[in-house]
């Protein structure tokens, strides 16, 4: 059976900026506060510079989020993401791999469903939205990124939200499109306006003195 996403608008808590030492008590709290879609930044130190979370990392999100009927959406920031997406997707509801990572995105979006997995394409803020309009039919999200991936904490790449406005207006209603790095307080309500439903944040979240607070801020922000 193939994960779906909760219906209406989301705020998905980035965990790569949450306290480590902390980090279950800080998803449970999350979660306790509603958030059902926990976005988990893979990274490989070569699609990207930075290397991020593991499996052991998604392993251990994955009880306590199913637990409350949420899931776990997997974004792959690697080379090669096909050897990546069959190691992850068993601890996710939900895999992007970038479009500019391998050469035969049609072909990965089908391994992520084969897995049960929603099917998902990141891109980066030099691809043009519409190099995913080939892909529809095996397309469940695209992330729409609003900074160059890598790192948390970047500012918020301008023309994000006309990216953004492009994407929705190619997807079909049932192909969610989501929003990730560089959203906040200032931009949030702006992404969500543009066309975005899954409105994912690290540092604005996992940065402030509470991030519970600050997560019900953005819900209150977008509508969710
Ligand atoms: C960036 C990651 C984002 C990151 C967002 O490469 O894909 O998910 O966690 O961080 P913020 O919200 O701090 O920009
Ligand atoms: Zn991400």
């Amino acid at each position: 059976m193939t994960a779906t996403f909760p219906a209406g608008v989301q705020v998905l808590p980035s965990v790569m900026s949450a306290d480590l030492l902390r980090l279950g008590a800080q998803v449970d709290a999350l979660v306790g506060a509603g958030a059902r879609v926990v976005h988990v930044d893979v990274m490989d130190g070569r699609f990207v510079p930075n290397i991020t979370l593991g499996t052991g990392t998604a392993a251990a999100l994955a009880g306590p989020v199913r637990a409350a009927g949420g899931l776990l959406d997997v974004h792959l920031m690697v080379e090669r993401p096909g050897l990546a997406v069959d190691l992850f997707a068993p601890h996710a509801g939900a895999v992007s791999v970038h479009l500019e990572a391998d050469p035969h995105p049609h072909a990965l979006l089908q391994q992520i469903r084969a897995h049960g997995c929603l099917a998902g394409l990141a891109i980066n803020p030099g691809t043009p939205p519409e190099a995913v309009a080939e892909l529809v039919d095996g397309l469940d999200y695209v992330n729409c990124m609003g900074v160059n991936p890598g790192f948390s904490g970047q500012a918020y790449i301008a023309t994000t939200p006309g990216r953004i406005a492009r994407l929705r207006d190619l997807l079909p209603d049932r192909v969610r499109v989501e929003v990730d790095g560089g959203i906040g307080p200032a931009n949030a309500a702006e992404a969500r306006a543009a066309g975005a439903d899954l409105i994912v944040s690290a540092s604005s979240i996992f940065g402030a003195p509470d991030p519970v607070a600050a997560y019900r801020g953005l819900v209150a922000l977008v509508g969710a």
